[in-house]
């Protein structure tokens, strides 16, 4: 069986949630690799909407198994809260749902930390999410992380808990003037969460290889994108773990041999939520309009998402480090209506001219786009449903996209509804 990866080619929010909800009845097992609750999946179903910050969005469909990896860092209190709306909204969640015994948990001092030093950063922030991610990978890293399975060794659990946060409350009290958090607290509340979500912790490296070996197929869910990626993203301005493809073996204990397929998904234009260089950027009025027709508002903390021209040269990039085999195309409809569509082709900074992504902060923020001009379409495709019925115009910068980054396009979104999709 073909196991694919889903990855986003852009800084994230490129509609990958929509495109694994959809991909979903092709493959037996759905597994989130990297990431935690910063990412906000959604998937709107006849007029319903569902936003999936941990639990992989294939779960709308019953009878598939998703598996949290062990990549991934759990924040249990937003996955309780994650399974009762779900549960609320009729979806099934008990036996298809895995939890890895080695994701590491976000504490409550992950979450303060993030807050406290995006606080002390002041104009260089990063502008996080929030969600204690960046200082749970430091403490994996750091090796003073905990993982899901810890919570049941009772001993080992309360020790290590004592020590890593006794650290922690030096930082919090000396570094960041607050005060500190109570060991008492903390300790109670997660060995109440540990017991709520032990029916679904499981070795998830052997779950997910004995499926292999029964010929089960594995969809890899890609959180964030490629430009947000630690290593191949505008570091430091990046999330903390690989949202790329090199992510996924590191993040399931899957060998990368087992990966077949990996389908990029790329939006019509671009987006980034938080701080960092964006080169292709619109400022103003039309920035607004496309931020309000493309309702680009943050699913996980409701900040409204900066919006650019779509950069060649960026996803070319992504698809490269992802050796990504296709791409889907998602809200072409957002640019009906658009005189003159731009592309950027390349970058220049000053006298240097760029075709290729650079490395370092330092150039990348000094880049300038080079755009292409194409025109637009004036005609609705929100109800196309087929590749012919698309305006003539809207096939030809398709066709230019692929050009341009070297991807086939495989599919085309035109709405965020499960049926606003079409082949191309
Ligand atoms: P963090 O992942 O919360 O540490 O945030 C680091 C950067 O990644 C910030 O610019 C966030 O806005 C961005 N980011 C994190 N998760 C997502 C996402 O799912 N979509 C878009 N941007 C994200």
């Amino acid at each position: 069986m073909a196991n694919s990866c889903i990855v986003g080619l852009q800084w994230g929010d490129e509609g990958k949630g929509k495109i694994i909800d959809a991909l979903t009845e092709e493959y037996d097992i759905i597994v989130r690799y990297q990431g935690g609750a910063n990412a906000g999946h959604t998937v709107i179903v006849d007029g319903k909407k569902f936003v999936m910050h941990l639990i992989p969005s294939g779960v709308l469909h019953p009878g598939k198994c998703c598996v949290i990896g062990n990549g991934v860092v759990l924040d249990i209190e937003q996955l309780l809260l994650e399974i009762d709306e779900l549960k609320a909204a009729g979806v099934e969640i008990g036996g298809n749902l895995f939890i890895s015994d080695g994701a590491h948990i976000v504490f409550p001092y992950h979450k303060l930390i993030d807050s406290l030093s995006e606080k002390q950063k002041g104009d260089d922030k990063i502008g996080t999410t929030g969600r204690g991610i960046g200082p749970c990978y430091v403490d994996k890293m750091g090796r003073t992380g905990i993982r899901a399975g810890d919570l049941y060794f009772d001993d080992y659990f309360k020790e290590r808990l004592k020590s890593i946060l006794d650290h922690k409350n030096t930082m919090l009290t000396k570094v960041y003037n607050v005060d500190p958090l109570s060991f008492d607290e903390i300790y109670d509340k997660y060995r109440n969460f540990a017991e709520k979500i032990k029916p679904y912790v499981c070795d998830s490296v052997d779950l997910l290889n004995d499926s292999l070996k029964h010929n089960k197929s594995i969809m890899f869910e890609g959180a964030q994108g490629a430009l947000l990626d630690v290593d191949f993203g505008t570091y430091p301005f990046t999330t903390s773990s690989n949202a790329t493809v090199c992510g996924a073996p590191a993040g399931t204990g899957v060998s990368p041999k087992q990966i077949h397929r990996v389908i990029g998904i790329m939006k019509a234009y671009t987006t980034r939520v938080g701080s960092g260089p964006f080169p292709t950027e619109i400022e103003g009025e039309l920035g607004l309009e496309i931020q309000n027709k493309g309702g680009e508002f943050g699913a996980t903390t409701g900040r409204p998402r900066r919006c650019g021209w779509f950069d060649a040269i960026a996803v070319r990039h992504a698809a490269m480090i992802n050796g990504a085999d296709s791409a889907v195309v998602t809200k072409l409809d957002v640019l009906d209506g658009q005189k003159t569509l731009k592309v950027c082709v390349g970058y220049k900074s000053g006298s240097k001219m760029y075709s290729r992504f650079p490395t370092c902060l330092s150039a990348f923020t000094e880049c300038e786009p080079i755009y292409e001009e194409y025109p637009g379409w004036d005609e609705d495709t929100s109800n196309i449903t087929d590749k012919k019925s698309l305006p003539k115009n809207a096939s030809a910068y398709i066709n230019t996209l692929e050009i341009l980054t070297g991807i086939k396009v495989e599919l085309v979104s035109v709405g965020p509804d499960r049926k606003q999709l079409f082949e191309y």
